[in-house]
This record gives C-alpha cells, structure tokens and sequence, in this order.
C-alpha cells in the first residue's frame, strides 16, 4: 500500500480563531484527515514577536486546542500539539536562520506590516520569524501545507531555503507545496473590505465562539458598495464587500458565483446580507457548543497535546538528527 501523504499547519494563539483562519486553513484541514497523515499545532513561539499577556497566551492556546478538535480535527487521527512542547523547532529554527537571507526576510510581507504596526518592538524574532515557520513545516517533511493566501509568500520562501539546503547537503528536506482553497482563501473584514478579515479591527471580524446574534449584527453591518445598481453580482474590482460576502457565503455552502447570483436574482442586500449570516452561523453553531464542552475537560486536552507532542517530537527528531548530521555537528 502506498504511504499517505503529509499535511501541516499552524495557527497562531495571538487573538481568538476567526472565521478567517476557519475558511483559510481549518476547514480545508479537517476534511482531508482520512486522506493524509495531518500534523497541526499551536504556533506559541512564533506569538512571542509581538508582546503577549502571559495568562492570555495560556487560555488561547487551549482554548485554541478545544476549536481544532471541534472542528473536526479527531486527535486519534491527527496529530495535535503545541509548537513550544517539541524544541526541535526552535533547533531547526535556528540552523535555517543561518541559511536564509537577510535580502529575502526583508522582502516578508508579514514583516513590513507587523513591523509598521509595532514601530517601539521590531525585534530579531519578528524579522527571522520565516525561519522558524520554515523549521516548523520542513521537521515533518509534509506535501501539502494547507494555508490562506496571507501565507504563501512564508510558504515560497520555505522552499527556497529547503532547496538551497538540499543543493549543499543533498536530499534532506521534502520541497512541500503550499494548498490554497478556492473560496475562503482571503476572507476580507465585513467593514474594510479592502484589508483582511483579522482580530485587530474586531468589529468586522466574526469570531468562532461569537454568540450568534452577535454574528448576525456584523453582517448585518457589513459594508457592501455605494452603487445604485445594489444587486447580488460577483466584481471584486467594483463591489469588494459584496464579492467579499459572496466568497464567504460560497465557501460556507459549497455554491458557485453563478448560483449565488441567481440565488439572490431580484433581491436588494437586505436580503442577502443576513441570509450570508444565518448560514455562518449555522456552520459555527456546533462548533462553538462543543468547543465549549471540551474546554470544560482540562485533563482531556492535557491527555492530547502530551500524546500529540510525543509523536511530533519522534518525527521532527528524526529530521533533526539527520540535519545535524550532514552540517558536521557530533552526534548526542
Ligand atoms: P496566522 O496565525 O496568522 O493564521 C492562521 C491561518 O489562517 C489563515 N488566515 C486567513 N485565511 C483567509 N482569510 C483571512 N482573513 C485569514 N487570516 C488568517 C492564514 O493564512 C493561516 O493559514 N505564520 C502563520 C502560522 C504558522 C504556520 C507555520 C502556518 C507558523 N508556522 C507552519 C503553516 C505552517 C501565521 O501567522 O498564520
């Protein structure tokens, strides 16, 4: 029989999880664990570049432990930890500072905005932090790493310096390939639909345990254009917000441009625009109860991320040994 292939991803515990990181990248994970040998973590050294309130950090990340498996994330058969639990990273992470550029950090996108966002904390780690993202997925050897669009830049570079330390070394890493969904890819936020849907503007962000009159409020307020023509039509360049909705209501539902048009043939945004929030939050519903019930069983969710360390330490170690190995360090 042939060996599954790999998936990895992770997710910051920086913020609560939004539907952005739900439509971008868990959803996408969650149906594919039968197919592939699915790896996903808490990514808490990377939250660490920008300052962090300890407590906070600690709630998010197990509360962020209770959404994956909500989601559909079965701990049996995926496995899920958190990335300060498995020190190979931050060993990868270092070795692979030392092949990557500073001309090609410099070029991050993620880089240039958090850097812009937090001009009193542009610290080292903030500008290495592709480096480490690199350690993160390259210690698994994955095919895939199912991503939203924001990290594809992340996920390029990775190759490059994957490719590079191949080209010295020979076959050591896997050149894994970024997976991007078709719809849900760029959830943009419901009040700035030119900029994406993320927790620093709250208001036009939909958060996965958001009580559902609260979600219905937001879209309700969504921004959709200021033309007469105020019909249901997918043009991303003429009517951002409503093409913004449509991608989310198609990524929810499974239904093409064309069907949601016809859908809402005839009928105003008042129509559309709560119709977009009940299928949200249906989608969201039993997620949030029973994230909620999980959250409850802290022994449980110790009884995952221990197991789920202790079999990404095994495979991450592997690799691991096998870098040091080849850059001339004396084995343990
Ligand atoms: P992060 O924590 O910012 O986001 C987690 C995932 O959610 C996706 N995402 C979105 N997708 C669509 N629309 C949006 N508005 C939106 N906002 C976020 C992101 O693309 C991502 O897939 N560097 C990563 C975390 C990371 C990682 C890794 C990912 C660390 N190591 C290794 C993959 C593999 C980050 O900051 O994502």
């Amino acid at each position: 029989m042939d060996e599954k292939k790999v998936m990895l991803s992770g997710i910051q515990p920086s913020g609560d999880l939004h539907l952005g990181n739900y439509l971008g990248a868990i959803k996408n994970w969650a149906e594919r664990a039968e197919q592939f040998e699915c790896y996903y973590f808490m990514a808490d050294l990377h939250t660490i570049t920008v300052r962090q309130n300890p407590a906070d950090l600690r709630r998010r990340t197990l509360e962020q432990l209770a959404q994956y498996i909500a989601c559909g994330l079965d701990p049996e058969k995926n496995t899920l930890f958190i990335q300060s639990h498995v020190p190979a990273h931050a060993e990868l992470g270092w070795v692979l500072n030392c092949y990557t550029m500073f001309g090609e950090l410099s070029r991050m996108t993620q880089f240039k905005d958090k850097a812009a966002k937090h001009k009193d904390n542009i610290n080292g780690g903030l500008f290495t932090y592709p480096s480490l993202m690199a350690a993160d997925i390259l210690l698994y050897q994955p095919d895939y790493v199912p991503v939203g669009e924001d990290q594809k830049q992340h996920c390029e570079l990775t190759r490059d310096v994957a490719q590079r330390f191949n080209h010295i070394y020979g076959d050591v890493f896997k050149i894994p390939e970024p997976y991007i969904p078709k719809a849900g890819a760029r959830v943009m936020g419901l009040t700035t639909p030119d900029t994406k849907m993320s927790k620093s503007i709250p208001e036009g962000c939909v958060f996965l345990m958001e009580k559902p009159e609260d979600i219905q409020r937001k879209f309700k307020r969504a921004v959709t254009d200021s033309d007469t023509e105020r019909c249901v039509r997918f043009d991303p360049a003429a009517k951002p917000g409503v093409a913004n909705l449509m991608n989310i209501y198609s990524a929810v539902t499974g239904k093409t441009m064309p069907e949601i048009e016809a859908e809402f043939a005839g009928q105003g945004y008042g129509k559309f625009k709560p119709a977009v929030g009940e299928a949200v939050i249906e989608i969201l519903r039993p997620i949030r109860e029973e994230a909620g019930r999980i959250l409850q069983d802290k022994a449980y969710l110790e009884s995952v991320y221990k197991a789920g360390a202790e079999k990404a330490s095994y495979v991450a170690n592997k690799t691991l040994r096998k870098v040091y190995k080849k850059i001339g360090f004396v084995a343990r």
